[in-house]
């Protein structure tokens, strides 16, 4: 997929990973439609990238609020889903209404939106979906179970996705080498906002938090490339291959060196 030109619907987009992303996509010449729910963010983003503000709380599903998304945005080329809300401590102290507003926000809302959206994507033979995951979701954390699952929803979801539609490579359905790209995104730490928010801050020492710009460039290289996963940084693959041919071994590894 050419970002110069393309039409990018970013959710997530006023602050961290997903306000990096949109500068990021601006500056490889994207149009980018922003949203969130922080209007005077996403109007500084704005006026960083000449993106078009759509606002919407994704956490109301008696509002549908993907579907007027869907309608304000337009048709768009691309999407990353990157709003996202975490929760960590134990479940049994998880104050009621939390886990479901996760999974609204986290995984329903943008599982709707990739629905309204992707019928247009084929259409025009030209598409590219990105999910925002987390490391969480690939091998599970401690006090963070809700949070982990509708990130682990979301690679299922992509990758499952991944292998329906018409591959962009020219093997795919129509072999022209049109179709509808997706990416999981799977990062670590990265340096934003999400931890202060959540309520626990992130204190560890190891592994050092990435900036969210570095996120970023993981995503528009592999909306340009087609990459299917990419993960930030790199060697988290390492555990998360791990963690799916060895689960044992992970698990007494994770024992010893502490978390997850
Ligand atoms: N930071 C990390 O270490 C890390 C690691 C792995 C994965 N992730 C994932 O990366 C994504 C972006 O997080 P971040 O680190 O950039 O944190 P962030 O700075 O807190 O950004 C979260 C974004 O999600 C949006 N959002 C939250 N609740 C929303 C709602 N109800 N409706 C609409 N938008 C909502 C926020 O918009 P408003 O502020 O406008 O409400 C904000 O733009 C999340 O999906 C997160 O799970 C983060």
């Amino acid at each position: 997929m050419r970002l110069a030109g393309a039409r990018v619907l970013v959710t997530g987009a006023s602050s961290g990973i997903g306000a990096a992303t949109a500068l990021e996509l601006s500056a490889r010449g994207a149009r980018l439609v922003l949203s969130g729910r922080d209007q005077e963010a996403l109007a500084g983003v704005a006026a960083r990238t000449g993106g078009q503000v759509v606002p919407a709380d994704l956490s109301d599903p008696s509002a549908d609020p993907s579907a007027d998304l869907a309608v304000r945005a337009g048709p768009v080329d691309v999407l990353v889903a990157c709003a996202g809300e975490g929760w960590s401590g134990p479940l049994d102290r998880m104050p009621g209404g939390t886990a479901e507003r996760m999974i609204e926000v986290n995984l329903t809302a943008h599982v709707r939106l990739t629905r309204l959206l992707l019928p247009g994507m084929l259409e025009r033979g030209r598409g590219h979906l990105v999910y925002v995951a987390s490391i969480a979701g690939a091998v599970g954390v401690r006090e963070e179970a809700v949070y982990a699952a509708t990130k682990a929803g979301l690679l299922a979801f992509a990758e499952s996705l991944r292998y329906e539609l018409p591959a962009v490579d020219g093997n795919g359905v129509d072999g022209n080498g049109n179709g509808v790209g997706v990416t999981s995104v799977v990062p670590g730490v990265v340096d934003t906002a999400f931890f202060a928010r959540r309520g626990r801050p992130y204190t560890r020492r190891r592994p050092a938090p990435v900036p969210p710009e570095r996120v970023a460039r993981a995503i528009a290289a592999a909306v340009e490339r087609d990459r299917a996963e990419v993960y930030v940084p790199a060697w988290l693959r390492l555990p998360a291959r791990l963690h799916g041919a060895a689960p044992g071994a992970f698990r007494a590894l994770a024992r010893r060196f502490g978390r997850p």
